[in-house]
Formats: C-alpha cells, sequence, structure tokens
C-alpha cells in the first residue's frame, strides 16, 4: 500500500474529532438531565466544586465533564482561577428549553439510536426493515425535542406565510390534519397560534399518539387538538383545509399511497404542505455536515422504517425534491412547488 502519510494524518485527525464527538454526546444528555448547563446560564465562571454544590452532583464526575466540555468548545476555561464558564452563546443553544437553537433534544436522539446499532446490523443482513416502534423509546421522544425548535422558530413565522392563501384560511378557521405527527410538537403549536381552528393529529404508533394527547393537554389545546392512531393511508376525515406531514413522507413504506389518501381527503382547494429533511437531487449535492447527519439518520432510522411497512419504498431522508416531486405527482395532485426552505428543510406545497 502506497500511504500518503500526510493524508492519512488529516483523516485520523478528522476520525478523532468524530470520536470525541460521538462520546461527548452522552455527556450533553447528562448536562441536561442533571442541570448542569442550566446551573452555569448566565452564573458567571465556577470551579467544579461550586457547579457540583449548586447541582447536588459528585464533584469529581462534574470536574472531569468541565474539562471535556472546555475540550470541545462548549464552556471556555480560565487557567489562573480553575472556573469554567457557560458562554450566553452556548447557554442559549444548551440551557434555554424554548430557544429554536435548543440543541440537547437532538443529543438524546442521537444516543438513543446507538443503542439500536445491533439491530441495525442485523437488517443489513437480511434486508428487512426496523420499524419506527422498534426503536429505543429514547427516539420518540428525542425527535419531538431535537424538531421542535426548529418548529418554534420557523413554522408560523414563515413556513405557513410561504402557503398560498393558508395562513388567512387559518386564522379564520381552518381543517387541519397532521399525520405522523409523532408527539404533535408541529399541531399543538399550529394549534396555540390558530385558536379559530381545529387540528386532527394522526400516528401510527400508539405510544406517541397518547404523548401527544397529554402534550396537548398540558398546553390547554385538547379541546381543539385532538390525536387518534391512524396510518396515512388510512387517517379518517374528510374536506380539509391544511394536510400536513412532518419529517415523515419519507418513513413510509407507501408515500405515493398516502399521497392518494391525502387528495382524497383534502377540501377542493386544500393543500397538501410537506416538510422533509433539506436536500438536493443528487447525492453529490448532499456530501456536506448536514448531509452527513440526514443520511446517517436516514441509515440508522427513516430507510428501515420504510422497509417495514407496505411497498417499502424506502425514499430515505435525502430524497431531493425531484423525486419527490414524482412521489406527490404519482398521488394524482397536479400543482407542486417549494415553497420555502431552510438549512434543515425543504417546505413542499402541493395542491389537487
Ligand atoms: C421522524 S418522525 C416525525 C414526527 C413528527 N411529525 C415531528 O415532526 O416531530 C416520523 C413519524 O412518522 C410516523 N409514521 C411512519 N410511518 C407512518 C405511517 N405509514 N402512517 C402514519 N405515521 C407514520 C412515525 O410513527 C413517526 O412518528
Amino acid at each position: 500500500m502506497a500511504i500518503d502519510q500526510d493524508k492519512l494524518g488529516a483523516f485520523l485527525g478528522k476520525a478523532v474529532g468524530d470520536l470525541g464527538a460521538t462520546l461527548s454526546a452522552a455527556l450533553v444528555v447528562i448536562g441536561e438531565k442533571l442541570g448542569l448547563y442550566k446551573a452555569m446560564a448566565g452564573a458567571g465562571p465556577m470551579t467544579s466544586a461550586e457547579l457540583a454544590g449548586k447541582t447536588g452532583t459528585a464533584e469529581r464526575y462534574v470536574r472531569e465533564w468541565l474539562a471535556a466540555q472546555a475540550a470541545g468548545g462548549y464552556v471556555t476555561y480560565d487557567a489562573p482561577t480553575g472556573r469554567y464558564t457557560l458562554p450566553e452563546e452556548q447557554a442559549f443553544a444548551l440551557a434555554v428549553d424554548d430557544s429554536p437553537a435548543y440543541l440537547p433534544g437532538a443529543f438524546q436522539l442521537i444516543t438513543s439510536v446507538l443503542k439500536d446499532e445491533p439491530k441495525l446490523t442485523e437488517a443489513f443482513r437480511t434486508g428487512k426493515g426496523v420499524g419506527w416502534h422498534e426503536h429505543d423509546p429514547g427516539l420518540f421522544e428525542g425527535t419531538e425535542r431535537f424538531f421542535r425548535p426548529n418548529y418554534i422558530a420557523n413554522l408560523t413565522s414563515s413556513w405557513i406565510p410561504a402557503l398560498e392563501g393558508v395562513e388567512a384560511k387559518l386564522k379564520k378557521g381552518a381543517r387541519v390534519a397532521d399525520i405522523g405527527c409523532g408527539h404533535g410538537a408541529s399541531t399543538i403549536l399550529l394549534a396555540k397560534a390558530y385558536p379559530n381552528s381545529t387540528f386532527a393529529g394522526f400516528d401510527y404508533h400508539g405510544p406517541s399518539i397518547e404523548k401527544a394527547n397529554q402534550r396537548a393537554a398540558a398546553a390547554g389545546v385538547a379541546d381543539r387538538a385532538k390525536f387518534h392512531v391512524a396510518k396515512a393511508k388510512e387517517f379518517p376525515g374528510k374536506d380539509y383545509d391544511l394536510v400536513a406531514f412532518f419529517d415523515c413522507l419519507h418513513d413510509m413504506g407507501d408515500p405515493v399511497g398516502a399521497a392518494v389518501h391525502v387528495r382524497q381527503s383534502l377540501a377542493k382547494d386544500g393543500t397538501w404542505m410537506i416538510v422533509e429533511p433539506f436536500a438536493g437531487d443528487k447525492v453529490e449535492d448532499n456530501l456536506n455536515p448536514v448531509g452527513r447527519l440526514f443520511y446517517a439518520a436516514s441509515t440508522m432510522v427513516c430507510t428501515g422504517a420504510s422497509l417495514s411497512q407496505e411497498v417499502g419504498l424506502a425514499l430515505g431522508a435525502q430524497a431531493g425534491e425531484a423525486r419527490l416531486r414524482e412521489v406527490v405527482t404519482g398521488g394524482g395532485f397536479t400543482r407542486f412547488r417549494r415553497a420555502t426552505q431552510t438549512p434543515f428543510n425543504l417546505v413542499l406545497e402541493a395542491r389537487p
């Protein structure tokens, strides 16, 4: 083998960064669960003993955790005083639950998916699916908490206004179905923003629907946001003004079948909003940090989820607009366009 030492060194350097990041995912989960970030937020420089005292945790572990956080750039370290500080930007992303940049949910999702590696390794051998419901339960809450900040940041301020005529209908009073709703984060945000409208959330995963109903009750919108177990091809109701799919069309085995059913369930001038992970149409368009994250999630979760269902089309989380257009028009929709986008999402609008 003709090894180029510089290239090998560069690759190993990159991999060391990945190794540290992978282990540090657990440190973020620990920091959130024990309130370490919250205790540091706005508190100024602290020693490990002060942080441990404030959070009722063991100083020796906290000292090691702080050093790892400092090495990763999550906190800063002042050597002369031996004190650590959580900078304001990091506090915004790590200690403020409703911040649009809140990160710990994503780390919860990722650490839960790591536990499912043996199931996925076996699926690679057999080609069989791994259903959404077969994953570690951390995935269900992690997904909710990963996506919610993004919905807080974008849903009612830019995604809904980007759809033709939908915001006005929602303000006046519309009927909305949110399919593949998981814990109902999107449904509940919409219900809070548009008090004249009524919302039905559907998902095939029973435990998620139970959680969604609890979340709606806690948010005070249970009278207008109700959740039921149903598959995307079978959800009940007609004449919806808006049917929404948040990050779930590509998880479905038969997305074309789902499109057919959505078309039959919409009012004549209704709208189908499809939010999908941002992607270009070709693999080479997606070879970047966001694409890496989504291809990895797709390998571990989305592809197997689709393969576990009928048809098993397995679009993957990086299908791209052109492929999604084929699915949507294959379901009988005549109009399809990209309404807007973020670095993480494509927001697509389909009309009958
Ligand atoms: C990535 S999660 C997104 C959840 C939620 N929409 C959100 O944004 O937080 C995908 C969801 O699609 C659901 N799902 C997958 N296939 C489905 C199907 N055929 N019918 C209904 N729901 C489905 C899963 O149970 C899961 O809750």
